[in-house]
């Protein structure tokens, strides 16, 4: 074979695998980027400042009282959900203080009475210790021990021997399950965390788990084509009651479909054939336009068939995962959908006094205005026919979701209005959540007076000053293209992407080289010898 006729194979055979990128290639990062980043970061040191001086160890800052709240065991929700972004802002003296935090701290039990969330400590605790683990290369294996010791204990959610979905709770002084109705949620977003637990403790237990419970409601019976009721029984495994929705309690169910199948590139395709189920449904069923501007949400459905004409910051998220789905599977049409919904997200941040986006809002179409909750007013009708939605609860927690997707569509398009809508949101949030000596939520998104929510969630730190961070970042630094996000914002280092995911995607060649997230070149660190001799 002559060496142009080898290269030239090795060309074709680079198209026939090589994906589209999921980010524009061309992206040009405004001079002016920096200036809004070293914004975002001093909104995140002084806010862990403040967390280290009033609720140092404890899982959350209250801004307002200046004292902590243990509503997550305890264990340091605010450290352990901040380590990921200290990285990536090179705060490694931090980063390094919260490694020995967790080294130092006992994760068999709760450090509250309360039970612990199946959820939440995967998606927060979980989720941290590995993003945190990856991205300094490996150099602390604590972290993994200290997840391990979480799952462990979290193992006892599934009790019988047939039993594919997780109890959500657990009480870890007697590893008894909270016998209740689980939520689709809680047993499906669990996939990337304990698969990559898998993959450092070499026990496979934790990835048979979590998957065994995805499969289970992939083949499940639901109200509408791939779209589960949001309840789930776990003891007999049936759906309780038939309501469809994007957003909280069902939504990261749908969000790890189509990030299972990219973190692990498996051959197995029901994982992304299940996420382009959902869409197509939602395409035909749930997509409604407002009768005013004609913004783009997805609607929310129940087993009585009526649409519930309603949107929440939570599903917000949609329009990320939608861009990332339609460009991993070739589908611009999910991508240009993805795209709308981002921005009629968008516009509920831009609509209102504070420039902050609600938490509950809701909207009218051509096919009416039912909610299933009471009709709107008359002063909600009028803010409707000046924005194309109205807000039916008006407070704001520090929820990334809206940034999120926005930042899904600034690396994926590069239309400067999406940095434009950062800017924005970080001037409000340095504006409007401003504390005496951090940030929090407010009550009331609409009114620049509003009286303060007094808590700091660790999502703050962990989601909302990582994403508007990262938009004001060199594209190439935590790419779309290489990591995937977990719910919490945490990320995962992925393998090159396959050419398409979902059915008819080819299988993929056998590499030579077996992935590691840990080969990537790694920014220079100097450990802290004190610090290493304590672990
Ligand atoms: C793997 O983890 C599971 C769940 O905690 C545990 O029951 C099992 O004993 C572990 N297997 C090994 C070989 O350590
Ligand atoms: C598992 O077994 C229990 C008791 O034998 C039974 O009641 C339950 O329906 C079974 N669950 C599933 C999901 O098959
Ligand atoms: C993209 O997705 C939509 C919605 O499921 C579907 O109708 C369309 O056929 C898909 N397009 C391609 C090119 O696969
Ligand atoms: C809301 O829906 C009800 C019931 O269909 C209808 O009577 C009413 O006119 C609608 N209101 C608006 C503002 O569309
Ligand atoms: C590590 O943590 C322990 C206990 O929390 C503390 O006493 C010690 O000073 C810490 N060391 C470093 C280097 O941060």
């Amino acid at each position: 074979m002559t060496s142009f006729r080898r290269w030239f194979l090795a060309v074709l055979a680079a198209s026939v695998v090589k994906a589209e990128p999921v980010q524009d290639p061309d992206l040009q990062l405004p001079p002016s980027a920096s200036i809004h980043q070293a914004t975002v970061k001093e909104l995140f040191v002084t806010s862990y400042e403040a967390y280290q001086e009033y609720a140092w160890g404890h899982d959350d800052l209250l801004p307002v009282s200046e004292s902590y709240f243990d509503g997550r065991n305890g264990w340091g929700a605010s450290i352990a959900d901040a380590m990921s972004t200290m990285w990536i802002m090179g705060l490694t003296d931090w980063f390094e203080q919260a490694v020995n935090h967790t080294a130092n701290t006992d994760f068999a039990i709760s450090h509250t009475f309360d039970t612990v969330s199946l959820f939440e400590t995967t998606i927060r605790y979980v989720a941290g210790f590995i993003s945190a683990y990856e991205l300094s290369g490996g150099q602390y294996p604590v972290l993994v021990e200290k997840a391990q010791d979480l799952a462990d204990q979290m193992a006892h959610a599934w009790v019988r021997e047939n039993q594919s979905i997780p109890y959500g709770f657990i009480n870890f002084a007697n590893l008894l399950p909270t016998i209740a109705t689980t939520n689709i949620a809680e047993a499906g977003s669990l996939t990337l965390e304990w698969n990559r637990l898998s993959l450092y403790t070499g026990n496979s237990t934790y990835q048979t788990l979590a998957e065994k419970s995805v499969q289970y409601m992939i083949n499940m019976p639901t109200p509408l084509p791939g779209m589960p009721a949001q309840g789930i029984d776990p003891l007999t495994g049936d759906p309780v009651g038939g309501y469809v929705t994007w957003g909280g309690g069902s939504d990261s169910y749908f969000e790890y479909l189509i990030k299972y199948a990219r973190l692990t590139n498996t051959d197995d395709n029901s994982y992304a054939d299940a996420w382009l189920t959902a869409a197509d449904t939602s395409v035909k069923t749930l997509l409604r336009s407002s009768t005013v501007d004609d913004w783009l949400y997805l609607a929310d459905y129940d087993d009585d068939q009526v649409i519930r004409h309603v949107g929440s910051h939570l599903a917000c998220f949609y329009g990320g995962n939608w861009i990332l789905g339609g460009k991993l599977t070739n589908n611009e049409t999910l991508v240009s959908i993805g795209l709308r919904l981002t921005d009629a997200c968008w516009n509920t941040y831009a609509s209102t006094a504070t420039g902050i986006g609600p938490e509950g809002f809701a909207y009218i179409s051509s096919d009416g205005n039912f909610t299933g909750n009471t009709a709107p007013s008359q002063e909600q009708l009028d803010f409707y026919y000046a924005h194309g939605f109205y807000i039916t609860a008006p407070d704001y927690i520090l929820r990334p979701e809206v940034l999120e997707s926005n930042f899904y569509a600034w690396r994926a398009t590069g239309d400067p209005k999406y940095f434009n809508n950062a800017i924005s949101a970080t001037i409000s949030f340095k504006k409007y959540l401003s504390t005496t000596v951090a940030y929090t939520g407010i009550y009331d998104v609409n009114n620049v007076i509003s009286e303060k929510i007094d808590d700091m969630e660790s999502f703050w730190f962990a989601e909302v000053l990582k994403y508007l961070y990262l938009t004001f970042d060199d594209p190439n630094h935590i790419s779309l293209d290489e990591y995937v996000f977990n719910t919490e914002c945490h990320v995962f280092k992925a393998p090159p992407a396959k050419s398409h995911y979902g059915s008819g995607s080819e299988p993929q060649p056998v590499s030579s080289q077996p992935f590691s997230p840990m080969s990537a070149p790694l920014p220079a660190v100097s450990p802290n010898p004190a610090l290493l001799r304590s672990l």
